[in-house]
């Protein structure tokens, strides 16, 4: 029996985000705004050196994981990969994070394999705007998908919308429509400043605020935040089936619930999102050893930051949430 893992804050790290890919194949505006990716490296994370991983991380604590990328389904394996996490001793589930541009054709794949949770990244209602953002005309196969998983699986759907400051209220309007009968949460992200989005963030960031306060004056009431929910701050209303959510990097309390560790497809453990990824475990991975990844992995313990750095002026910026999935 091994010492769950816990930090020097008393946060429980329960939760792995794992991305098999740096590479999308979208290019959206705030997070590629200069399209090349160079070269995808040829040396991710295989399935077996993923299994290892995942073994090492359940016994020591780790329940959900998900799975990130860039798009973690241009990977060929993903079915597999899905598959050999749900199927690791103590693990409970296995989510991922997508795009969606594979998601009618590998639905009951995924499904198959034991996926509990999907969110997708879905950032307007309106097809033109959809093709514009992501430089791919595909929203109305999309939301057919979408529809497709509601009816056919028990996977559990979120939408994830980065919220700018000229679409925030059409969006809102939507959503608030699209989850009246729909079990499905809506969630906007407050935009993220980095390093090559800068004139699109100064252009377009707005505050959580701006949606929050219409969902409080419109009989919109907070759910409870559990410790296990992570980053968002939900919203229900008795007339509506689905949630409208929030997620505000910037706010003061973000990270008090920490209770996640990343892992880059190259085997790099990030202990904040917003730090470098210095922690290489690969070696372990690569040897099969699970006993020593565990005793690396606790030994990160007392280093991991009680919270980002984000409102210190010369803080460092991530490149974009490409290289680790958000
Ligand atoms: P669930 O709570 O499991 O549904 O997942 P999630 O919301 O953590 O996952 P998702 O991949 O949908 O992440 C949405 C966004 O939340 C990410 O792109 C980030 O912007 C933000 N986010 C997730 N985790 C963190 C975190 O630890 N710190 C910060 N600052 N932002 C995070
Ligand atoms: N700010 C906020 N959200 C972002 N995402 C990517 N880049 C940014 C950014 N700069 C979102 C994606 C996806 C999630 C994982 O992160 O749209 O939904
Ligand atoms: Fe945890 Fe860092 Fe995210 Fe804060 S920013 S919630 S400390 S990973």
């Amino acid at each position: 029996h091994h010492q769950p893992l816990t930090d020097n804050f008393a946060r429980q790290l329960t939760y792995l985000r794992l991305s098999i890919t740096d590479f999308c194949n979208f290019r959206c505006e705030y997070c590629l705004p200069n399209g090349y990716q160079g070269k995808r490296p040829d040396d991710e994370l295989s399935v077996s050196e993923i299994a290892t991983l995942i073994r090492g991380f359940a016994q020591v604590g780790t329940r959900k994981v998900r799975i990130t990328g860039g798009e973690p389904s241009i990977r060929r394996d993903v079915v597999d990969i899905i598959q050999t996490i749900k199927q690791t001793p103590g693990i409970e589930t296995v989510a991922m994070t997508s795009n969606g541009y594979k998601l009618g054709k590998h639905l009951a794949n995924w499904q198959a394999a034991g996926l509990n949770q999907i969110n997708i990244s879905m950032d307007s209602f309106d097809a033109d705007t959809f093709h514009k953002v992501t430089g791919f005309n595909m929203l109305p196969q999309l939301m057919t998908d979408m529809d497709q998983l509601l009816e056919t699986t028990d996977i559990k759907l979120k939408i994830n919308s980065v919220l700018m400051a000229e679409t925030a209220f059409q969006n809102l309007i939507t959503a608030m429509d699209y989850v009246k009968n729909r079990p499905v949460t809506y969630r906007f992200i407050e935009f993220m400043q980095t390093s090559d989005n800068s004139d699109l963030f100064f252009a377009q960031h707005a505050q959580a605020e701006t949606i929050t306060d219409y969902l409080l004056d419109h009989g919109w009431q907070t759910n409870d935040h559990g410790s296990a929910d992570g980053p968002a701050i939900e919203y229900s209303h008795p007339d509506y089936l689905g949630r409208i959510g929030m997620i505000a990097p910037y706010a003061a309390h973000f990270c008090d619930n920490c209770n996640r560790l990343r892992v880059s497809s190259l085997g790099k453990v990030h202990l904040c999102l917003f730090d470098e990824g210095n922690y290489d475990i690969r070696e372990h991975l690569r040897q099969n050893d699970v006993e020593g990844l565990m005793a690396t992995l606790q030994s990160f313990m007392p280093i991991k930051p009680e919270h980002h750095h984000l409102h210190d002026s010369n803080s460092g910026m991530m490149n974009n949430l490409s290289m680790i999935g958000g």
